[in-house]
């Protein structure tokens, strides 16, 4: 509905921007005009200005007038943002034509339909048929307050029961079909339930209306979720399920993120990671960046650790690339493989989550691992195929400067490839520098860390070099480091036995018992731990065991690595590197208990 300018110059003349924004922003006057510190980007010195009629940062180039400012801070629709304002300035939006009434009205009938039958499937789910339903939702670990938020509900497995629901509230079958709620009857049927004996998720547009649902069968079977069909409220394309959410978190400085599943949205909104969103079952449209970015300049996009997630990851950069400017772009993060955001926070809690979401690389590192695909570019003709994908990809984006400045990333990087060794993980190959943590957590940390190579020593050859730099304390680890080593060098298996008998003959009997004194090992130091799980306890206490500096150092390389290769192993490692550093600035002072047997 196009709004006659006239009255949109009239509202913005009727509204005192100082004002306005002073509600977000403490504003000082500076000669004509006013400034303070920008609300859209952190900062401790202003560097944004408030002008008559529009602001400018010249920190973050954010600029516009009280309509965009109400948009932006608020993430308001322009519709809303002007009704809002409007309503300040005592000024009254004018109305739409006849026609576009009735739309409005019809769409506003449908939205009440909707809305009831949300209340309705969700009050189900609290009564004694929807029992197995609230339970497997509890065992899925969601508390009944997010339950409550998300407004989870039951559709029963009988016949008729939303239409029994909400004939009560005046609900006619038309309405029931027109909102997807019920498929019509065939040749004289009674009409079906579209949803029955499933979870209920309801979707909700960006002002938190129920316009879709999504519905769960209870445990495996297929489908195992089915949409709501189009209606005049739901277009699948246009939808983000968790946006209404996701907005106020977003402006409360939750960072936005786009993930796969309903159930991820919820489990990571649980765990504090209030600007989570996914899309509908279907890799991310324009439609839905577009949204994305109303919230967040710099949305991230978070895809599984396999193939898969490789090539939607690489679907989503051709999507956004013609959109990206200077002032909107994404980032792109990688799970662990094998785990989805509400699997990962589950094992690892929100802090495994973070370390997902730091690892992330801006969309200029990104992209050329993404187009580089994984494939081999050692001959010519791939050469030249990968540096024609690269320019190509460059020249899709529409803002010339900036298509010019990732051509010239893109470029950097395809010439230095051709020097740099391949590979995922990095070997570490600077000296040790002095230790910055000292005393009993760095000694126990030391002791992990010797009890997982005592029951694992086939691990030895791929980390040999990186125990050999660690800067161990005095005392038995150092011991045992120097004669597991001479022992790796000399042993034909390289089994457990065989290294603990060695090790006693010896005279280091002590220093075995001390690593394995069995209290406060993690699982890692199980005999009948998994090589995967060996590998991670290895790196998790070896890691926190390095400096700060080191990490620092390492993490870099890592993130080069990565961009170089998109290697998985090299992600995880990133990831890894990542929880390492947040733990040791957080000055962790725990032996860091990764999987800990508890
Ligand atoms: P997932 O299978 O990853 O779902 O599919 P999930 O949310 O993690 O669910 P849980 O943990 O198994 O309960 C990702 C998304 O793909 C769509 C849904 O939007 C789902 O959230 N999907 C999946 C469907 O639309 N239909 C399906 O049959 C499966
Ligand atoms: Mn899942």
């Amino acid at each position: 509905m196009a709004l006659p300018p006239a009255f949109l110059d009239e509202l913005r003349a009727r509204t005192p921007l100082p004002s306005l924004i002073g509600r977000k922003t403490r504003l000082a006057k500076s000669g004509r005009n006013w400034k303070g510190c920008c609300p859209f980007h952190g900062e401790k010195t202003p560097s944004f200005y408030v002008y008559d009629d529009h602001f400018h940062c010249f920190g973050c180039g954010a600029h516009g007038d009280a309509i965009t400012f109400v948009m932006r801070a608020e993430g308001a629709s322009f519709p809303e943002a002007v009704e809002r304002l409007a309503a300040e300035a005592g000024m009254e939006v004018p109305k739409p034509t006849p026609q576009e009434a009735a739309r409005d009205r019809r769409s506003r009938d449908l939205h009440a339909v909707m809305a009831a039958a949300a209340e309705a499937y969700h009050r189900r789910l609290f009564l004694p048929e929807g029992r197995p339903a609230l339970d497997y939702l509890l065992r899925r670990r969601l508390s009944e307050e997010t339950i409550r938020a998300f407004m989870l509900g039951w559709a029963p497995s009988g016949r008729g029961a939303i239409a029994a629901d909400l004939r009560g509230e005046g609900v006619t079958e038309d309405q029931l079909v027109e909102a997807g709620l019920v498929r019509p009857g065939e040749a004289g049927e009674p009409p079906r339930d579209f949803f029955y004996a499933r979870v209920m998720f309801p979707i909700r547009d960006r002002r938190g209306r129920v316009i879709a649902f999504g519905g769960r069968i209870l445990g495996d079977g297929q489908p195992k979720y089915v949409n709501s069909p189009e209606t005049p409220l739901f277009r699948k394309r246009m939808g983000l399920y968790g946006l209404d959410l996701a907005r106020e978190g977003a402006f409360r400085g939750g960072a936005v993120v786009a993930v796969e599943g309903y159930m991820d949205v919820i489990a990571l909104h649980q765990a504090g990671f209030t600007g989570a969103v996914a899309p509908l079952g279907t890799a991310l449209t324009p439609e839905q960046l577009e949204e994305l970015w109303r919230i967040s300049p710099e949305p991230v996009l978070c895809f599984d650790g396999d193939a898969a997630g490789a090539r939607a990851a690489a679907r989503a950069a051709e999507t956004a690339l013609p959109l990206i400017t200077t002032e909107r772009t994404l980032r792109f993060a990688t799970l662990p493989s094998g785990e989805d955001p509400d699997t990962l926070v589950a094992k690892g809690g929100p802090a495994a989550f973070q370390a997902v979401l730091d690892a992330a690389l801006p969309m200029s590192e990104a992209l050329f691992g993404l187009v580089a695909g994984g494939r081999p570019a050692t001959t010519p003709e791939q050469r030249a195929a990968l540096r024609n994908r690269l320019t190509g990809a460059a020249g899709v984006i529409a803002d010339k400067a900036l298509a010019a400045e990732y051509r010239r990333v893109l470029l950097d990087r395809f010439f230095a490839s051709s020097r740099l060794p391949q590979g995922g993980r990095p070997t570490v190959r600077r000296p040790a520098r002095p230790a910055i943590l000292e005393g009993p957590v760095r000694a126990e940390r030391a002791r992990m860390l010797f009890a997982i190579l005592l029951r694992h020593p086939w691990m030895l050859p791929q980390v040999e070099e990186a125990i050999g730099l660690l800067d161990l304390p005095d005392g038995p680890s150092a011991h045992l480091r120097a004669a597991i080593l001479a022992w790796h060098g000399t042993a034909e298996r390289l089994d457990s036995e065989g290294l603990i008998a060695h090790l006693a003959e010896c005279g280091l009997e002590d220093a075995v018992a001390w690593a394995l004194v069995p209290a406060g090992l993690p699982l890692a130091a199980r005999a009948e731990a998994l090589p995967g799980e060996v590998e991670e306890g290895f790196w998790h206490f070896f890691l926190r065991l390095r400096g700060e500096a080191d990490l620092i150092e390492d993490q870099q390389e890592a993130r080069r690595i990565l961009a170089e290769t998109n290697d998985p192993a090299a992600q995880r490692r990133l990831i890894l590197l990542t929880e390492a550093l947040d733990a040791v600035r957080r000055g962790e002072n725990t032996a860091g208990a990764s999987g800990d047997a508890a």
